[in-house]
Formats: structure tokens, C-alpha cells, sequence
């Protein structure tokens, strides 16, 4: 069946990403090319689109979109209709974070506003799976969410159906928290359980300069920033440049 298909990272036409193969990632045999996906969460959501762009030309890899729902999390943010909004701003992969519960029946909706990668988290609903089957089933990438208080291993049984695995190093739902230091040894842990399989780790919350490198050697390969990007003084390019320095 499709869905056990194996990911293809690097198969993926457009795709942005210079990755090696994940035996040589793992001895460090060769740099690994980190992904950075600035999350508009923190942008000025009265000029969406010309944010887009701007981190889009600044050299972001992912464009990281978080949707909140006041119920999963405490927070309200976007729904399809803006994803479709920002669709045309970048060729680039939205990063569709979904913050919400239930996920599913919004699945199909933000499968056609024009998400790359739909991320649910496992504390969404009973039936991770499914979810993620219905993700693939959609024709994309399908990410799996894990709030800093769940056991890593709630992912285990799934990540044959996961192509990213996003570790969150805050409670998600707002941005702008400390990144809270637990955080290197779950990626750590995910990397083990990940072993030869083609699945990215992307890490999401407090991220900046200053703890990309350590994200980085926990085993990570995205790093979401909100407040890190939109927060600098000297503009996008520069921020996100700092960010690839930082995770050197
Ligand atoms: C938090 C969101 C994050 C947030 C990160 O709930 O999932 O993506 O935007 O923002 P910073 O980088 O400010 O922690
Ligand atoms: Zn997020």
C-alpha cells in the first residue's frame, strides 16, 4: 500500500534540500545542511504575503505555518483560507504545523489551500495512523508533533508512516518561550528510533543562534524560527544567515 511507501526526501522535484545519505549524516562524514523554516506566527499578519516573500528571498528553506485552534492550545491563528492566501507568495514548501484537535477532518481542506507538509500532533487524536495515512493519501508530507511532556516513544509505532517527526521545545502555542534544555535529549531519543528510515526531525520553539549548533548535534535537521527571525535588527536574510552561522 502507498502509505507504507517509503518517504523520498530527496527524490522530491523542488525540493531545496542537499541531504546526504542518512549513514553518512550519522557519522558525520559529510556537513550536514541545515533546513530552516522561520515561522510567520511572529510576522506582521496585515502583510502576510509580502512577509512570504521576504523569507522567502531572505533564503528560508520551509515556510513554517502554525494553526491554532483555542482548543488543542490556547491560542487562535489561521486557518486553510490563509494558507491558500499565502500559497502563491513562495515556490517553497509550506510547513503546515496543526495545532489543532480533531486534525483530521481539516486534513483535505489544507491538502488544497496548498501544504507541503501536514504536521499532527500525537496528542491530537486516538488514531495517529490514520492520520498520517490520510496525509500520504493526500500527496504529502506527513509530520507527526510531540509536546515537550510526551513520551518520544508515543511515536514508535507510527514512524513507518511519518516523514518528519516535529519535537517541540516548548508548549506550543504561543511564540517568544525558552527553549527548555530537555528538549536535546528527546531528539536524541527520536534519532535512535528514527534509525535508516527516511524521516527528518524538525525542532520547533526558541531557537536562535545560540542553541541552533547544540539542536543540530542532538541530531535535528529543521529548525523552526519565530521571534529569532522576526526579532532581528538587521532584516530576514541576515537573521536566517545567523541562524545557518549559529547551527555551524
Ligand atoms: C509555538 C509554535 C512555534 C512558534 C515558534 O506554538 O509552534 O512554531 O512560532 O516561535 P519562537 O521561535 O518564537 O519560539
Ligand atoms: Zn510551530
Amino acid at each position: 500500500p502507498s502509505s507504507r511507501a517509503k518517504s523520498a526526501w530527496n527524490a522530491t522535484p523542488g525540493q531545496p534540500i542537499a541531504r546526504a545519505a542518512p549513514g553518512m549524516l550519522r557519522a558525520g562524514a559529510m556537513a550536514k545542511q541545515v533546513i530552516i523554516s522561520p515561522s510567520i506566527l511572529a510576522s506582521d499578519f496585515a502583510r502576510l504575503g509580502e512577509e512570504v516573500t521576504a523569507l522567502d528571498k531572505g533564503g528560508a528553506d520551509w515556510i513554517h505555518v502554525d494553526v491554532m485552534d483555542g482548543h488543542f492550545v490556547p491560542n487562535i491563528t489561521m486557518g486553510p483560507n490563509v494558507v491558500a492566501a499565502i500559497r502563491p507568495y513562495t515556490a517553497k514548501p509550506l510547513d503546515v504545523h496543526l495545532m489543532i484537535a480533531p486534525a483530521d477532518p481539516y486534513l483535505e481542506a489544507f491538502a488544497k489551500a496548498g501544504a507541503d507538509h501536514l504536521i499532527v500532533h500525537a496528542e491530537a487524536g486516538p488514531h495517529l495512523h490514520r492520520s498520517l495515512q490520510a496525509i500520504r493519501a493526500l500527496g504529502k508530507k506527513a509530520g507527526v508533533a510531540l509536546n515537550p511532556a510526551t513520551p518520544v516513544e508515543a511515536v514508535g509505532p507510527a514512524l513507518d508512516y511519518a516523514d518528519l517527526v516535529l519535537v517541540m521545545s516548548v508548549s506550543p502555542g504561543f511564540g517568544g518561550q525558552s527553549f527548555l534544555p530537555a528538549s536535546l535529549e528527546r531528539i536524541a531519543a527520536v534519532r535512535k528510533m528514527i534509525g535508516r528510515r527516511d524521516i527528518l526531525i524538525e525542532v520547533d520553539g526558541g531557537i536562535g543562534p545560540a542553541n541552533a549548533a547544540a539542536i543540530l548535534a542532538a541530531g535535528a535537521d529543521a529548525l523552526v524560527a519565530g521571534s529569532s527571525i522576526f526579532g532581528a535588527k538587521g532584516g530576514y536574510a541576515a537573521a536566517i544567515a545567523a541562524l545557518r552561522k549559529g547551527a555551524k
